[in-house]
């Protein structure tokens, strides 16, 4: 098969690496893919979003299947531009509909499916400015902290966790107002739910499923889980409090409820749903659904399927998902991600990556690189995701440590506690 992988982050570096092991892959293309992805597959100087640019070079160098990567474009429809096109039409799209990514796209949208299908997760109301003095009411009978959320995809920045009462109305104002744009048009209000979160991973022909393996990212910046929120400083799988209680309870009560919602709303999915749990007292509820897979968490997943992940995707193209197994690695695997300084504030680029010949017992996985001049540059404020294997977790945390010392570019910074808290 030809396949056509869009993005171009250490998620996307993961999914070509697995990719590119099938031996059902031919042709492997990364649009528009980094320095690392380059090295897997050809990159092609297309941006995930441009539909047209897509259509045209799938037809061109006769794709088998887009694996999309990113929520961007699987927001913006392209699952139905695809089926819309006539030489487009029977070339498979690995993701939901544009009607599905609402899942990502609205956290109404999804908050509202939830209680449609009885899918635990956190008491909410959502507010637009037309009736901003009965958020303040909501507010109110909440205790704090309060979470107030965009409504739409405001990359990531888009939650606010607030202590002080009067604080939080005057920032579900401002969201009202405009913050984030479009994006907090409407803005959810919920009720804070304490725990420790994990990420669950399904994939689904729409009928049938299958749960991949369970990771723990670590979004701060700061050691101890302090500072300022990241894209994501590393993850571990497996993940120790995911057991097979806990799990049997996510597949029963989050899962099955979810796939058959779906199902139920006519909605058209063929694709991974990422699963954004808390674990409440040994409950699993619902904190946010993605419609892709997680990054960093990719780049420990992939690790952990023993699985062909190509066979596993037609299985999801074909609606034959029900046939193909699913089998996990039994080591444990962890990332740990070398970031720029400065980020997730402002920070430089361009900056030299040597020692990247000298990683021999993890996968370095580049997230925001680029070449220049012939050489390997940052070009992110998460620069390379260095995964390793390990009998253990601290055995895979000593090799993905090590390797994190070799790399080196200026202004460096790693968390050494990743897992610690496990
Ligand atoms: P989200 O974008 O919905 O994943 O929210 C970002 C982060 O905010 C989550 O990963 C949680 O750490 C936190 N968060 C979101 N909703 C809640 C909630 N209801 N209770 C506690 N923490 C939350
Ligand atoms: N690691 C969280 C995310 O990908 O959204």
């Amino acid at each position: 098969m030809n396949i056509l992988l869009l993005g171009s982050g250490g998620r996307e570096c993961a999914l070509a690496w697995k990719i590119k092991q099938s031996p059902k892959t031919d042709k492997l293309y990364i649009a528009p893919g980094n320095a690392g992805t380059a090295a897997i597959g050809t990159n092609v100087a297309i941006p995930a979003t441009d539909f047209d640019a897509i259509g045209k070079f799938a037809v061109e160098k006769h794709i088998d299947m887009v694996v999309v990567g990113p929520e961007d474009p699987l927001v913006k429809g392209i699952y139905d531009y695809f089926v819309s096109c006539e030489e487009l039409k029977n070339i498979p799209v690995i993701g939901p509909s544009k009607e599905g990514a609402r899942l990502e796209g609205s956290k109404e949208f999804a908050k509202g499916f939830m209680m449609r299908h009885n899918i635990p997760t956190a008491r909410y109301e959502s507010f637009t400015q037309e009736n901003l003095e009965a958020g303040y009411t909501f507010l109110e009978t909440l205790k704090a902290p309060y979470v107030l959320k965009a409504d739409g995809l405001a990359a990531g920045k888009g939650v606010l966790i607030i202590n002080d009462l009067q604080e939080a109305k005057d920032e579900l104002k401002q969201m009202l107002n405009g913050m984030f744009g479009n994006a907090s048009k409407t803005v959810v209000i919920e009720e804070f739910l304490s725990g420790i979160e994990c990420s669950v991973f399904v994939l689904t022909d729409g009928k049938d499923y299958r749960i991949l393996p369970v990771a723990k990212d670590y979004k701060r910046i700061g050691e101890g889980d302090t500072g300022l929120n990241t894209g994501g400083m590393g993850a571990v799988s497996p993940v120790p409090f995911a057991d097979t209680t806990f799990m049997k309870k996510v597949e029963e009560r989050i899962v099955k409820p979810t796939i058959e919602g779906l199902k139920k709303e006519n909605i058209t999915y063929k694709g991974f749903i990422f699963l954004g749990l808390i674990n409440v007292q040994g409950e699993p509820m619902v904190i946010e659904y993605n419609v892709r897979m997680g990054d960093p968490e990719t780049e420990v997943v992939m690790l952990r399927i023993q699985s062909d992940l190509v066979d596993l995707l037609e299985g999801v193209a074909q609606g034959t998902l029900r046939e193909k197994e699913l089998t996990e690695d039994p080591r444990a695997a962890v990332t740990v991600m070398l970031v720029s300084g400065g980020y997730p504030g402002s920070y430089e680029k361009g900056k030299e990556i040597t020692g990247l010949d000298l990683v021999t017992d993890s996968i370095p996985f580049h997230a925001g690189t680029t070449f220049k001049n012939g050489k390997i540059v940052t070009s992110g404020g998460r620069v390379i995701a260095l995964s390793s294997y390990g009998a253990t977790k601290e055995e895979a945390l000593a090799n993905s440590f090590k390797s994190a010392k070799a790399v080196s570019f200026e202004g460096k910074y790693f968390r050494s506690d990743i897992g610690a808290d496990l």
